[in-house]
């Protein structure tokens, strides 16, 4: 059966599916995306991803491709056609194909709009879990809106490179003063050695991840306090839990971070109780 993609009102083969050169996502990255978890036949979070969704176009000004129910059609039908249960969806809008020109084109064009899906083999993660993965520090040169969830990610890239290239897994931003921001492409939190669960806040300095908002409802009903502050590396390395959130694999413990050992070196019973709960808060629409 072959991957299909949606690009623009067509289903077509993943292997076909192409937007115009002068696509202004190839061109400046004028475009923004989302990525939905999808978990036994579910779409994990969907309404806060579309909610997201649509903060990034108005913060950018590109208009909404088509209404949220169209959309969440597209998404379905997305998944549907290559039977995805476990794995994820990525959409992806841009402003659209016009002559190379910096300013927005006017009249305004049509959006373009793609949506792909894939999937994922769930025992991946479950391995991950168990053994926990290695991160490295890089400093943090990105623009001042990452809150904005932009497909320019050129410095996300390069700093997974560079972890990657260092023997880890995931990239730790550390901002001018020493404060950790969040991952390449994920959020990051530690549990300090009073217990407290502690995440910087969600200002434009890091992308206000829908795992992360929902992890704050999981916390609550655990009974964990939540602290949303900023904090060293000096603080991160002498937690009790390091651990990193994102849609593609919800909860992951940071067993070690340049080298250095966290905690005794194995994921820690935080994580894993915020994990097994979180299915049960995250919103899900069926497929
Ligand atoms: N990344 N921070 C960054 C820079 C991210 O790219 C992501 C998500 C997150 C976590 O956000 P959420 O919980 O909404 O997934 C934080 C996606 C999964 C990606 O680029 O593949």
């Amino acid at each position: 059966m072959p991957r299909i993609a949606y690009v623009n009102g067509r289903y077509v083969r993943h292997a076909d599916a192409a937007v115009h050169i002068l696509d202004r996502g190839f061109v400046f990255a004028d475009a923004v995306y989302e990525v939905c978890q999808i978990q036994q036949g579910f779409i994990v979070d969907l309404g806060r991803h579309l909610d997201r969704l649509d903060r990034s176009l108005a913060e950018i000004r590109i208009r909404q491709p088509m209404p949220r129910a169209a959309l969440t059609g597209i998404l379905r039908q997305v998944l549907r056609r290559n039977l995805v249960t476990n794995g994820m969806v990525y959409l992806q809008v841009t402003r659209g194909v016009a002559k190379r020109d910096h300013v927005f084109p006017a009249p305004e064009v049509r959006p373009t709009l793609v949506v792909t899906a894939k999937s994922l083999d769930p025992a991946v993660n479950a391995a991950k879990y168990a053994s926990g993965i290695k991160a490295a520090t890089v400093a943090d040169n990105r623009w001042g809106r990452v809150d904005i969830k932009t497909v320019g990610l050129l410095p996300n890239v390069l700093a997974r490179q560079q972890a990657k290239e260092a023997g880890a897994q995931e990239a730790i931003f550390v901002d001018a003063e020493g404060h950790v921001t969040e991952g390449g492409a994920t959020n990051l939190w530690i549990v300090n050695r009073a217990g407290t669960l502690v995440t910087r806040p969600a200002d434009h300095g890091i992308l206000k991840g829908i795992t992360r908002t929902t992890l704050m409802d999981v916390a609550e009903k655990l009974g964990l306090a939540v602290e949303e502050r900023r904090f060293s590396v000096a603080e991160m390395l002498d937690a009790r839990e390091v651990f990193v959130t994102g849609a593609t694999t919800i909860c992951l413990p940071v067993v070690s971070i340049d080298g250095r050992t966290i905690a005794n070196g194995h994921p820690g019973m935080t994580a894993q109780k915020i994990r097994e709960a979180f299915f049960a808060v995250a919103e899900k629409t069926a497929i």
